[in-house]
């Protein structure tokens, strides 16, 4: 989604600025823009595509010291100069993430005060009513302070004023961060951004306003200064770089099975570390999980963890969904946020209204100080790094540990799972990393070759292995562009089985031992239409027979953790599905790494 940098001190704003927004390129945008100030005036560069574009509008030798930029992803207006950020109007320019929801009533106010709006943004009519606002109060800060009861929706802004030196910021339900460098400060909606330069910076609240100099750092809450604790951000920067390696998405596949590995000393040590990490899931009769995208993906994953060995009832949900669905809370309700960013709109909605309702909240994210992870009642972090690649690949993974652990500890404390079964299953998680490399290694070449050409692929698996493949299916979709829906086995003979013809390539996962005889007959019955079968099987399963036409065989661990080495041979085939057909591989169309608005 949208992205912003703001800059002041003793570089060259421009520079800084481009170099900032090439960070944040990953979070998906569709035009991007920077506005500096030069002898006072203020100069705007805008160009749709990719920064390379805005690169060659610019002037590098114009000399600055402040300056914003911002990526769009297009929301309100279609993606042209004119509707990308900066806008200016009569004093003020600003770049915007977020969406004002009344904007159009804001509009006609501005309309009537004879303000000539150019694009079809919400954007502009929050500049416009901010110039608006300003020249009366002639105060920045007072008008600021005012537009919290005014503007509806969410939004992060970046602000410069004519005439004056400060760079502004505030923020309402959108994330921003304030960084302290040498003699340079910086704002930015996600730390990439910034993480070259710096790694000291200050969360801004909800309502909050900063104001920036070159060697000061102002936050104002309800008009009067605050002093706010500066936090270090403890990404190695190398996690937010490609090392070698052709994509981001590659190398990220590449980090998991260490990410992994460093997990379980974390969490694993023994019986003890464990429960000290978790929350006292004794109390709870039924969790609901809540998420969107991949994050969804790995909670249903969990449901089959936890109901099996916790013997707890699990419902999942999306966000968007949930959030506006009559919810059946009792106070034995536990609802778990999962969230890659702790940035995701609906996320964060759902959480709020558990919270609301009074309900116990566990967030398992990965950005450290997101909004999610500070809102919710206990937060799990899944120490993935940087991720860079719009499609998710080690964050998945790393939450499907997460959720395996939250089995486990559920499962100890509702004394369903004894001493020597915790020791056993231990021994499982210590071969899980090498057993992970080794599918990393992989080579999954010759069977892309086989089926990138394809305009349909499905997956189809049972139970958990159901749940893998519509995270194999979202991956490949994301990625390929090429349609794929994943399927309950069983199911596919309702419908679906109709679009099966000959060498229709059927990707088939099988796992689970109990259900496996059930699923083969469903793999036959696919096989039997002409269907080319690409079978991904546990060792342990794995028999000889006429019914595929390639097979992957995976080593088996126990099923609390078999998704984690069942799910790589899925990134891969997608990843290099995805290479043969030429896509744009760590930035797929339409598609935003963090997405903040509804
Ligand atoms: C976007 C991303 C997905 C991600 C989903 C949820 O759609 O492209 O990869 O799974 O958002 O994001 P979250 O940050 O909440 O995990």
């Amino acid at each position: 989604m949208c992205g912003i940098i703001g800059y002041i001190g003793k570089n060259n704003a421009l520079k800084v600025i481009t170099d900032g927004l090439k960070q944040l390129e990953y979070r998906g945008y569709d035009s991007a823009g920077i506005a500096i100030k030069n002898n006072n005036e203020i100069k705007i560069f805008k160009s749709v595509g990719k920064i390379k574009e805005l690169e060659k509008k610019i002037d590098y030798t114009i000399q600055s010291d402040i300056g914003i930029g911002h990526t769009r992803w297009a929301t309100h207006g279609s993606v042209n100069i004119t509707n990308s950020h900066p806008h200016k109007v009569g004093s003020i320019t600003l770049v915007h993430n977020g969406i004002i929801e009344n904007y159009e009533q804001l509009k006609q106010e501005l309309i009537k005060k004879n303000y000539q709006l150019k694009s079809d943004t919400d954007t502009e009519i929050a500049c416009g009513y901010i110039d608006y606002l300003y020249q009366k109060d002639k105060n920045i800060i007072t008008t600021l302070n005012k537009i919290k009861d005014i503007f509806k929706g969410s939004y992060a802004f970046a602000i410069l004023v004519d005439n004056d030196n400060y760079l502004y910021a505030t923020r309402k339900d959108s994330p921003l961060i304030i960084a302290k460098g040498e003699n340079e400060n910086y704002l930015a909606s996600d730390v990439p951004a910034i993480l070259k330069y710096t790694n000291q910076y200050y969360l801004l609240d909800n309502y909050e306003i900063a104001i920036l100099e070159k060697d000061n750092i102002k936050i104002l809450k309800d008009n009067k200064e605050i002093k706010k604790e500066l936090l270090t951000f403890n990404y190695n920067i190398e996690t937010s770089l490609k090392n070698g390696y052709d994509h981001f998405m590659l190398k990220e596949i590449n980090e998991q099975d260490k990410l992994v590995e460093s997990l379980i000393n974390i969490y694993l040590q023994d019986k003890k570390t464990l429960l000290n990490k978790m929350p006292d899931f004794k109390k709870y009769n039924q969790i609901h999980i809540v998420a969107c995208g991949s994050a969804y993906h790995a909670g249903l994953v969990g449901k089959y963890l936890i109901e099996k060995y916790a013997n707890t009832k699990v419902y999942v949900e999306v966000a968007s969904e949930y959030r506006y669905n009559k919810l059946f809370f009792d106070k034995k309700t536990l609802v778990i946020i999962i969230s890659q960013s702790g940035e995701t709109a609906d996320s964060l909605a759902s959480l709020r209204i558990a919270k609301e309702n009074k309900i116990d909240t566990l967030a398992i994210v990965n950005v450290y100080g997101s909004s999610i992870a500070r809102e919710a009642s206990k937060t799990l972090y899944i120490n993935a790094g940087c991720e860079i690649a719009v499609a998710t690949t080690k964050a998945y993974t790393l939450q499907l540990l997460m959720l395996s652990f939250i089995a486990l500890a559920m499962g100890i404390q509702k004394e369903l799972i004894d001493d020597s079964s915790f020791e056993d299953i231990k021994k499982y998680y210590t071969k899980l990393p090498q057993l992970m490399h080794n599918e990393i290694k992989r080579d999954l070449k010759n069977i892309a070759k086989n089926i990138y050409k394809k305009n349909n692929i499905f997956f189809i698996g049972r139970g958990i292995d159901y749940a893998l493949s519509l995270e194999g299916s979202l991956k490949l979709k994301e990625i390929s562009y090429i349609h794929s829906e994943a399927y309950p086995a069983g199911e596919l003979k309702h419908g679906t089985i109709s679009l099966i013809e000959k060498n229709t390539p059927v990707i088939a996962i099988v796992t689970d031992e109990n259900i496996y005889e059930k699923t083969i007959s469903n793999i036959k019955e696919v096989a039997s239409r002409g269907a080319y079968v690409i079978l991904i099987i546990s060792k342990h399963l794995d028999k000889d027979g006429d019914f595929y036409n390639e097979k992957i065989v995976i080593e088996n661990t126990n099923s609390l953790i078999n998704s984690l080495t069942a799910i790589i041979p899925l990134q891969l085939l997608a990843y290099n599905i995805a290479l043969l057909k030429g896509c744009d591989i760590d930035k797929p169309r339409n598609l935003a790494k963090s997405v903040t608005v509804e």
